[in-house]
Formats: structure tokens, C-alpha cells, sequence
């Protein structure tokens, strides 16, 4: 029987190149998103390229009702998951001042936080043994950005709730894993991109990685078993210095690396 791979916001970007990968790996994909139209295109671009058993499911990561819909229907088919991936997300680049509302001041916590803890919970029960639990954070859940606060906080929750969690499933054959891509050029990337205020764009950010260069980087370490998934070495350079350096010097660098407003 085929292995099974279900995808959090695999209609588009990172999670739908990741599923690409998995079907050509023969696995049975299930993917979720929001919008019905963007997931059933993704499902039959996916089936067509690898002739895959994909499924999609409309589904907010955040509603609980859809994720216990969706759960039934797997439950209903005997099916159970060799690899849950909670990749859903959403980014704003505001500074914490400028948010209208609170319900907008606490949407990336909602989505990319809570939403990843409500997914995980839901869909645990359906993990074989053996069986692999990758979450997406980000290279800013490692550091903190300016414009970016809310999504900061909400990334370096994943990474934290990744960590307690591989402790709690290291009796139960079950492995966690956590990404922190930086850049990739995906939709929400160049829409964030596009909204950002120009003191945003005075950085030294470098080009963006291909999302199809990202999933694969991100399974083959996934694969290797490493935890936390780091793709560049200029990232890998930048947790190095938070990690080993003092604290004083760490900020010294950083704020002359990442944009400040004024
Ligand atoms: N691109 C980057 O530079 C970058 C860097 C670091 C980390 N990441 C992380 O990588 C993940 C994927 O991002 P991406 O760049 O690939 O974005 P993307 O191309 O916009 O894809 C996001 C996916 O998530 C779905 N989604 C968004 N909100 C959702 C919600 N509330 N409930 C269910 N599905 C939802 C979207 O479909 P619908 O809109 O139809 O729901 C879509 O399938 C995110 O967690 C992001 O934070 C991205």
C-alpha cells in the first residue's frame, strides 16, 4: 500500500511542491487550503504530472470543525498518515503600532501558530508508527525582525512546540522535524514583498530560492532525520552568531544588518 502525506496549504507555494515531491515518491497526498478552485487545480496538476492518488479538502487550519471533517473522512477509509505536514502560513509586514485591530494584530498567531498546534492535535491520532511530522516555521522564528513581529512570534512558537513535541513522541516511533526557510519566491512572498514600506526593502536580503529548490532541500534533511531544517548557510551563519556570541554583540550586528524604521 502506498505511503500517505497530508499537506496544510499544499495548493500553492512551498506545500504544494513539497506534495509534488512526495507523489513522485509514490506517495497518496492529501492537501489542504481554503480555496476550493486553487486546490483542485493543484490536485490535478499533481495527478496528471505523477498519475497520484491526491485528494484535496477545503479547510481553514484555524476551524476546527472542517480539521475534524476531514479527519472523519481519512478515519472513514481505513487510511492512516506516514507524514503530516503543517505548512499553512500567513505573513503581514506591519510594525505592532500600526495594526487597525486586534483581531488583525493576532492573525499570524491564529494561522501559523494556533493553527499548526489545532492541525497537529486533530490529525496525531493518524500517525503510523514510523511516521513523520514536519512543520514549516521560518528563518524569522530564529531572530527578530522589525515589521515582522507578530510573524516572529508566531514562527518561533512552531519551533518550540516542535521541539516539546519530538520529546513527547520519542517513546512512539514518531519523529518531528521543523523548516526555516528564509526567502522563497512563492505568492505570499512576492505579495509581501509588493506590501512591504520601502524601509523594509533596504536590506541585505538576497534573491529568493525557487520553492521547488526549497521542498527538495527541506525532505532529503527531513529524510536524514536532522530536526531543525536550515536551508542556506547565510541562516545558518546568522544562528550561529545569535547562538555563540554575546548578546550585546549579536544585536550590534543584527541591527546593522536588518532594516530599522525610522
Ligand atoms: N515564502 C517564503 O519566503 C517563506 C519563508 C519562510 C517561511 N515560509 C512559510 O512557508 C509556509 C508556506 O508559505 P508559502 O510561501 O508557500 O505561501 P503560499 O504560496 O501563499 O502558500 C500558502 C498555502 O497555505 C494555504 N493557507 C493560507 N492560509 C491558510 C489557512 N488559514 N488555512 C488553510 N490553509 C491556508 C494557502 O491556500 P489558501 O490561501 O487557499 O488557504 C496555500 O495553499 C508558510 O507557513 C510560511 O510562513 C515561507
Amino acid at each position: 500500500m502506498d505511503k500517505v502525506a497530508l499537506i496544510t496549504g499544499g495548493s500553492s507555494g512551498i506545500g504544494f511542491e513539497i506534495a509534488k515531491k512526495l507523489a513522485e515518491k509514490k506517495y497518496s497526498i492529501i492537501i489542504t487550503g481554503r480555496n476550493l478552485e486553487k486546490l483542485q487545480k493543484a490536485a490535478d496538476n499533481i495527478r496528471s504530472l505523477y498519475n497520484a492518488d491526491v485528494e484535496a479538502f477545503s479547510s481553514d487550519t484555524t476551524d476546527e470543525e472542517s480539521l475534524k471533517k476531514i479527519f472523519l473522512q481519512i478515519k472513514a477509509k481505513k487510511e492512516k498518515l506516514d507524514m503530516l505536514i503543517l505548512n499553512a502560513g500567513s505573513v503581514s509586514t506591519k510594525l505592532v503600532s500600526e495594526y487597525a485591530n486586534t483581531k488583525d494584530l493576532k492573525r499570524e498567531i491564529d494561522i501559523n501558530l494556533w493553527g499548526t498546534i489545532l492541525a497537529t492535535y486533530i490529525f496525531l491520532p493518524l500517525l503510523n508508527k514510523g511516521g513523520k511530522i514536519l512543520l514549516i516555521s521560518s528563518a524569522f522564528g530564529l531572530m527578530g525582525a522589525a515589521g515582522y513581529t507578530t510573524y516572529c512570534a508566531s514562527k518561533a512558537g512552531v519551533i518550540n512546540f516542535a521541539d516539546a513535541l519530538r520529546r513527547e513522541l520519542l517513546n512512539k516511533e514518531i519523529s518531528v522535524h521543523v523548516a526555516c526557510p528564509s526567502d522563497i519566491d512563492t505568492p505570499m512572498y512576492r505579495k509581501e514583498y509588493k506590501n512591504m514600506p520601502e524601509w523594509m526593502k533596504k536590506d541585505a536580503r538576497g534573491a529568493a530560492m525557487k520553492p521547488e529548490k526549497a521542498a527538495d532541500i527541506i525532505l532529503k534533511k527531513c529524510f536524514k532525520n536532522k530536526f531543525l531544517i536550515i536551508l542556506t548557510a547565510d541562516i545558518l551563519s546568522l544562528i550561529l552568531l545569535i547562538k555563540l556570541t554575546p548578546i550585546r554583540f549579536k544585536n550590534y550586528i543584527l541591527d546593522k544588518i536588518f532594516p530599522i524604521p525610522d
